[in-house]
């Protein structure tokens, strides 16, 4: 039995004003697009009959630039209004008050219900890994935004943490979250999102002290988080600027399953090829926990268990789900290593220098 998606994280433009040292957009995104409004409620049309209790419209890209983010979030709201809608930006981008962007940024609050502003480092330390972001221009961003109406938005800093800039939560906190009225301060330890984690970790031990000591409650995601804890599969969709449906938000660079403005009735029918893909993705999981390998790895292993040992024992009719797994073996052969990255969790993101 196929569950309905509750969770959904949808990109709404690739564009983005910055080159973040931790973030691997420019490795995984496409042709610069903003997803037209038309081909938004598209999409959403053929979402509608899940039950989608939370979402984040957000992706490889700085959601705000899109020039009708407003109207996306007004939609999105029309369509789900009893869901909780999270964004993200990096308030590098004037808001003032008369301002069409500064209107317009207004505007969004009336529909989302958690904003983000991505904050990480100070003054130096955010400008080297925010490049080409200034921090005169987040004080400006601010400042314009200390006294608009936040219409219910709740808004807190998101702070991504890596080793050179543990030294600044604490100003962050004083600065920025205390004087800007900001709900709170989330800790995220930067993940290796990178194709080819080639992102630098080695965390010393006494930043990992440091880190447990004072910040333990503001750091978020799961403490114990283990691969069969991932819900992506059967309750996620993560989608892209161009509609690809993916796995989900931290292998952005794989292959799609399939194209939500093309084939959106897939999502909801047993046969569709993402269903059966999330199928045959709960089976590895079980194969995974199981850690019964096999000489053919873990595809082999998903063979045998959706088919059976011997291909006589396959489901008649299931040619649907025989092309979509010999279509995706090599991106589901990919999962684990990429899952295992995909971790908001102290104990195996943070590994001391040297520790390995
Ligand atoms: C990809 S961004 C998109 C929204 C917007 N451009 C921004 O920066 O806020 C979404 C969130 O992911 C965070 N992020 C980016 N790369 C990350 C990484 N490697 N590990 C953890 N969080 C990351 C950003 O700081 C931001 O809060
Ligand atoms: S983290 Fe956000 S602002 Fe930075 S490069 Fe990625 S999408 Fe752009």
């Amino acid at each position: 039995m196929n569950k309905p998606i509750t969770y959904a994280y949808l990109e709404t433009t690739n564009y983005c004003n910055l080159q973040c040292s931790f973030c691997n957009r420019e490795e995984v995104i496409g042709a610069l697009q903003h997803m037209p409004l038309t081909k938004f409620k598209k999409m959403l049309e053929n979402l509608k009959h899940h039950p989608i209790r939370e979402a984040k419209l957000m992706g490889m890209g700085e959601p705000m630039l899109h020039p009708q983010f407003d109207e996306i979030c007004k939609t999105f709201k029309e369509v789900f209004p009893k869901a909780f809608l999270i964004v993200a930006t990096n308030c590098q981008y004037p808001i003032r008050p008369d301002s069409k962007m500064g209107k317009k940024f207004e505007e969004c609050m009336k529909y989302i219900d958690l904003l983000y502003f991505s904050i990480d480092g100070y003054k130096d330390s955010y400008e080297r890994d925010r490049a080409p972001a200034k921090w005169d221009k987040l004080m400006r961003f601010l400042e314009d935004f200390k006294p608009m109406e936040r219409h219910g938005c709740r808004v807190t800093c998101n702070y991504v943490v890596n080793t050179d800039n543990i030294q600044d939560i604490q100003i962050i906190k004083d600065e920025i979250v205390d004087v800007y009225d900001l709900e709170e301060l989330r800790l995220n330890i930067a993940q290796d999102w990178s194709e080819d984690k080639s992102m630098p970790g080695g965390y010393t031990l006494e930043q990992i002290d440091y880190l447990n000591k004072n910040w333990k409650n503001e750091i978020k995601g799961k403490s114990e988080w283990d691969f069969p804890d991932c819900f992506w599969v059967k309750e996620g969709i993560y989608t892209t600027v161009e509609g690809h449906v993916k796995m989900c938000c931290l292998n952005t660079g794989a292959d799609p399953f399939g194209n939500l403005f093309d084939s959106a009735s897939n999502l909801s029918s047993d046969r569709g090829a993402y269903r059966a893909l999330a199928r045959a993705v709960e089976d590895i999981r079980d194969i995974m926990v199981a850690d019964t390998g096999g000489s053919d790895g873990v595809v082999g292993a998903i063979k045998d268990k959706v088919f059976g040992k011997s291909e006589s024992k396959s489901p008649s009719g299931s040619s649907d789900l025989k092309r979509t797994l010999s279509n995706l073996n090599s991106a589901i052969s990919q999962l684990p290593g990429k899952m295992q990255t995909a971790i908001g969790s102290m104990e195996l993101t943070v590994k001391p220098a040297g520790s390995d």
